[in-house]
């Protein structure tokens, strides 16, 4: 906080706001929002908002003093990853980065070598590969499923892979070309992470795209083959049609499930209504 001409400046507002359950959410104007789904009405929110995007680093002392272990230690220690936490967020929440980069990190927060992973929307291959990168370890264990109900989306992720792997990560990964709702039928139990980026492939025909009804069914499958400690990470697209829709039935899937049993929030630009949002559904 600066005083300038008797007026004081503030540089980054944190608000924390108990909301009854009745209350309306949307009436906040704040700009960026990080906040539980509807199920944990009564817990606390975090709404950050910044004027002066030259006074970053102002973030990390507000969030250190004020926030839980987590954003304190992103503050205190220098490992690479840390510091990639700390880039990725602040990034964000400054408006400099995309949501599936902040997808992309949680994915690293909760998967390790080893695991068994799925992309259930692998379009390009891009998150596929990120995938990769995450869970196969030099010994080749691990595991990534991928699928899509474009044979041309199987096809790109295919070529992204073999132009972007040694052949022993290539064979860990295992590309269906066929419609998410019907994953249990591939798919082993036990995956740590399933991954949605709903919406169209990128490049290609916009009228295949993800539909309400199919997701819904895919997110009921992927709920029973995740492991607990793992994550469905879904990315939603608002602006096409029945694109809100959509996001609409993720977000009340989301909601009605057991908080005892799982921690679901969403992250979003309020400012930006078009903006893509990211839902994360931890299984505790
Ligand atoms: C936004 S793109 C995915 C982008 C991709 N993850 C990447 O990194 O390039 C959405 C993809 O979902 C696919 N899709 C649509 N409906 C589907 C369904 N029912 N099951 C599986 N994939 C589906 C589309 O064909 C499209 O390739």
């Amino acid at each position: 906080m600066m005083k300038e001409r008797g007026v004081m400046v503030v540089d980054l507002i944190l608000i924390f706001v108990c909301p009854p359950p009745s209350s309306n959410r949307d009436m906040t104007v704040l700009r960026c929002l990080l906040h539980p789904i509807p199920s944990s009405f009564g817990k606390p929110l975090l709404t950050l908002t910044s004027s002066r995007s030259s006074l970053q680093s102002r973030i990390n002392i507000a969030l250190s003093s004020s926030c839980s272990s987590f954003s304190s230690n992103v503050s205190t220690h220098s490992s690479p990853f840390l510091s990639e936490i700390h880039d990725v967020l602040k990034g964000y929440l400054f408006g400099q980065k995309k949501v599936t980069e902040v997808a992309h990190l949680v994915w690293k927060l909760v998967v390790q070598k080893g695991d068994t992973v799925v992309d259930a929307t692998c379009g390009n291959g891009n998150d596929t590969l990120a995938l990769v990168k995450l869970v196969i370890d030099d010994s080749f264990k691990g595991c990534v499923y991928g699928m899509d109900v474009q044979e041309d989306a199987i096809k790109n992720t295919s070529c992204l892979l073999d132009q972007s792997l040694d052949p022993g990560q290539r064979e860990c990964v295992k590309l269906f070309s066929v419609c998410h709702s019907k994953m249990a039928n591939v798919l082993p139990t036990n995956v740590r992470l399933v991954a949605f980026n709903l919406g169209y492939l990128p490049g290609g025909d916009k009228g295949i795209i993800t539909q309400s009804a199919t997701t819904l069914l895919a997110l009921e499958a992927a709920k029973e083959l995740l492991l607990p400690g793992g994550v469905i990470s879904i990315v939603a697209y608002v602006g096409h049609p029945g694109g809100r829709e959509e996001y609409d039935i993720v977000q009340r899937f989301a909601s009605k499930l057991p908080a005892e049993r799982w921690a679901c929030s969403h992250i979003e630009m309020l400012n930006k209504p078009m903006a893509p949002v990211l839902i994360l559904l931890f299984k505790r």
